[in-house]
């Protein structure tokens, strides 16, 4: 039968190894521990986990499985803020929340918080994205990418796959040449000042840690210096078999207890105690940009949302987009408690409506004049400012407010289908902020901002009508779509999208265009790269991946790719009409192709196109 707290309570103020008497199988095995290790068992009896030390033999036998069980709870209990009695007594409190169904947002009203409505283009956000330029000098970005992804079922890591399969660029290659695309041009406005290497940090798992060393290192960083670059890897966290929070022995091995991942929220306390977030303070940095593996439109919407932050001096800013009343997505919201508290935050889709109509708003989550909720969609990117945020993890270590979400047997609720752990999600830093924290928003549209990678194909087919896919094929299409919408905003004639069925998803198919981050971080480097009258057609393909390339009275009816090096000067102008690349549909069921073709339902047939490849400096026309 398991032990309880109290039952290690009593015994350990006796001296001697009294105090194990509670676990008589560890009491005889004792003398093989350090004086380390006999601290952490008593931490555990402390906490009524007596039951971990059931089945085990007599010294002699499994020795150094025993000593490895005391490394994984030191290594459980160091890795956590407050360690495993903390982790323990918190679990115990949660699990009784959540046994008597009690409401986290008990006692709080709901209201739209503050913050800027952004349309692409316009005379003020292009004033945001100077300001955020002028800033991003000052920021480091942290992504997180230790999730499982089990959703998408990819063997590899997420930040491996193509972002599109135009140029086959991965997600990491794409988020490290955005970095140094606004490195350089942040240096280029603030010039006098001496030039920056941006930091760039990736919080891994031990699900992805050594692929994405890997990745990095086959790869030489993808350009950036290594010394810019570092791997903070979180720990998992102990699970729980019951509500007493006793701690799960590991089906496979008694002298392991089980462990899963405690979610992304551990950014923070990592970033806190890996020590970076002084040593960029001291340096003058500002801010610190959060962001996650698989969205290959973020870099579109930083510049402007990093404006928004340094302008309104947001000590946090949450990348947000128009949401439906109902979407399946967190709506940002402020909650005032009856107490006084107030807070800014993330409120999932299913608790808003119960929450408005709790408090007064009869009809739920719907739609205001402007056809959308008033609540933004959360996208979970975050700008935070640093200074504060220092202030803050001092007070908390890190730690966030976690929650926890057992899957019950039956009513009852009292045993679990199986183990759970304590969770916590890096958009609930604001928990614990005091209300005269200036936390807002930044709103934009889907098309520029949001396109994760997610769910596989048979889930995404599956999606409610309505709703976004988030796979591998709509991401790409998003990509396109983005880049053709950005063109046409400068004044190129893109024809329309057609649409089509990938892995039984209809998806609007534009023109495949694509650059790299170093052609344009901003609209107004888009709109001074194109002159002239230009066109481009339905079925055409265009990969830009050189810094001066022009577009200049461009007529494309077919595939151009134009590489080029930094100092040579590219005018891409004149009819270029070819077969083009065409683009053929694949099951993903098909095992004679690859996983990241098969997930995106398609591939492309390069029958024909114009590439030009310019590798010496100089003035160059591609058609001339
Ligand atoms: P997701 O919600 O996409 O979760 O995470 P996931 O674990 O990657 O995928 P599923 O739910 O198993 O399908 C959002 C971001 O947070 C990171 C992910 O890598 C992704 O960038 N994440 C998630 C972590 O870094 N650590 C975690 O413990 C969980």
């Amino acid at each position: 039968m398991a032990s309880t707290a109290a039952d290690g309570i009593s015994k350990l103020s006796i001296n001697g190894d009294e105090w194990a008497s509670s676990a008589p199988n560890l009491r005889s095995n004792l003398s093989l521990l350090s004086p380390q290790q006999v601290e952490l068992a008593k931490i555990l009896l402390e906490a009524g986990q007596s039951h971990l030390f059931q089945q085990w033999p007599q010294p002699g036998v499994d020795d150094n499985e025993k000593r490895a069980f005391f490394d994984q709870v030191a290594k459980l209990n160091s890795s956590y803020p407050g360690g495993l009695a903390s982790y323990i007594k918190t679990a115990r409190e949660l699990l009784a929340d959540s046994k008597a169904g009690k409401n986290p947002y008990d006692g709080f009203t709901p209201s739209v918080p503050s913050g800027e409505n952004l349309t692409y283009g316009d005379e003020s956000f292009v004033k945001f994205e100077e300001a955020g330029i002028r800033e991003a000098r000052k920021a480091a970005f942290v992504l997180v990418a230790g999730g499982l992804g089990e959703r998408l079922g990819y063997n590899g890591i997420k930040v491996a796959l193509p972002h599109e399969t135009t140029t086959g660029t991965c997600f990491l290659q794409h988020y490290i040449e955005s970095v140094l695309a606004l490195q350089e041009a942040s240096c280029k406005l603030s010039q006098g000042e001496s030039p920056v290497d941006i930091p760039f940090i990736i919080m891994t798992s031990d699900d992805t840690h050594s692929r994405t060393a890997e990745l990095l290192e086959s790869n030489a960083y993808f350009g950036m210096k290594p010394t810019q670059v570092k791997l903070l890897k979180q720990e998992k966290v102990a699970c729980l078999e019951d509500n007493d929070a006793h701690l799960a022995v590991d089906p496979h091995n008694k002298y392991r207890i089980q462990t899963k991942p405690h979610g992304h929220g551990d950014v923070h306390s990592l970033l806190y105690s890996s020590g970076l977030l002084k040593v960029w303070h001291a340096a003058g940095l500002r801010w610190v940009l959060f962001f996650q593996d698989t969205n290959g439109l973020l870099f579109k919407a930083i510049p402007a949302s990093l404006g928004v932050s340094a302008t309104k001096q947001y000590n946090v800013n949450s990348l947000a987009v128009p949401r439906k009343a109902k979407e399946a997505i967190g709506g940002i919201t402020k909650l005032t408690h009856k107490d006084g508290r107030t807070m800014v935050i993330n409120v999932e889709y299913n608790q808003l409506d119960p929450l408005l109509r709790a408090s007064g708003h009869s009809d739920g989550d719907v739609n205001c004049e402007t056809g959308y909720s008033p609540f933004p969609g959360n996208i979970n990117q975050l700008i935070i400012e640093i200074g504060p945020y220092i202030e803050e993890l001092q007070k908390t270590g890190g730690a966030i407010k976690e929650f926890v979400n057992p899957k019950y047997k039956d009513a009852t609720k009292t045993a679990f289908k199986s183990s759970t752990r304590l969770e916590c999600m890096m958009q609930d830093y604001p928990k614990t902020l005091p209300p005269s924290a200036n936390v807002g928003f930044t709103v934009m549209d889907v098309w520029l901002a949001y396109a994760p990678v997610k769910n596989n194909p048979e889930d995404a087919s599956k999606v409610p009508e309505g709703n976004p896919y988030h796979s591998a094929t709509s991401g790409e299409m998003a990509i396109y779509k983005a880049h053709s919408l950005i063109l046409r905003k400068v004044g190129v004639k893109v024809d329309d999208p057609i649409h089509q069925v990938f892995n039984g998803q209809e998806v609007e198919v534009w023109p495949r265009v694509v650059w790299k981050p170093k052609w344009a971080i901003t609209f107004s480097d888009v709109k001074s790269k194109v002159s002239g009258s230009n066109s481009i057609s339905q079925r055409s393909t265009m990969a830009l991946k050189g810094r001066n390339i022009i577009l200049e009275d461009l007529s494309l009816d077919g595939a151009l790719v134009v590489d080029a090096v930094d100092n040579a000067k590219v005018k891409a102008g004149g009819s270029i009409d070819n077969k083009g690349w065409v683009i053929e549909t694949v099951d993903y069921k098909d095992s004679s192709v690859g996983e990241e073709v098969r997930i995106r339902g398609f591939r492309f047939n390069k029958v024909e196109q114009l590439e030009k490849i310019y590798d010496e400096a100089g003035e160059f026309c591609l058609n001339p």
